[in-house]
């Protein structure tokens, strides 16, 4: 039974206020909030029921460095053939490229929801349950970045078998977790494009 939670925003307002963090504290997130992190991702949408995720909870900056390593060449020789010359893509062509640049940004904390392949739509519940960590690990005055730069590495054999990945599994989303050491103000977005609108008299 999930433990009853103290959080000082409500929902509307965690949404508002979650971001993407890249700059977190040394201090570690503890493993009982880890686990009422996973908690709130299993209460995601689940096609057919399936509840088809599994977890990898890393909190060991060694094997984060390592995996850093393997995974940025891995993205650069994915994203090579790209013909992009904006300025975003150069920019992250020259971090990928920086040897001391961690793609992890030394969170002390590497959650992987990894999806069982054989479910109906696994990486869609697996992308629900990111979600909800998420917006909880916000509520909790948490930070996460998704990594999807990192998913060519999980998704490499030597790495699965490495990190215990059996082959009914695999990774759908990589989170960095940690103690937010950034302050950013809410997001900016587009109003939401509304193709058609139906409304009956
Ligand atoms: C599928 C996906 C992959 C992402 N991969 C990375 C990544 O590899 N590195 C990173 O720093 N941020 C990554 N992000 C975070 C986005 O850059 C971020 O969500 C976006 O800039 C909007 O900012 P916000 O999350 O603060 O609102 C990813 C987000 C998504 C949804």
């Amino acid at each position: 039974m999930m433990p009853l939670l103290k959080v000082d925003m409500n929902i509307f307002e965690t949404i508002l206020a979650r971001r993407s963090i890249r700059c977190y504290k040394a201090r570690m997130v503890d493993i009982v909030t880890v686990h009422i992190l996973l908690e709130a991702a299993v209460k995601a949408p689940t096609a057919m029921h399936q509840e088809p995720w599994a977890f990898i909870v890393i909190q060991d900056k060694k094997l984060m460095q390592k995996l850093s390593n393997r995974a940025k060449p891995l993205f650069l020789k994915k994203v090579a053939a790209r013909q992009d010359n904006s300025a975003h893509y150069n920019n992250m062509l020259d971090a990928f490229s920086n040897p001391d640049f961690n793609i992890f940004y030394n969170a002390g904390t590497l959650i992987l929801i990894c999806g069982k392949k054989t479910a109906h739509s696994f990486e869609a519940d697996c992308w629900l349950a990111a979600e909800n960590m998420m917006l909880a690990a916000c509520a909790m005055g948490l930070g996460t970045c998704v990594i999807g730069s990192a998913l060519p590495a999980f998704n490499d054999p030597e790495v699965e078998i490495q990190l215990g990945i059996s082959n009914e599994f695999s990774v759908v989303v990589p989170i960095t977790l940690g103690y937010p050491n950034e302050d950013i103000a809410p997001s900016v977005r587009n109003s939401p494009l509304i193709l058609s609108s139906f409304v009956a008299t």
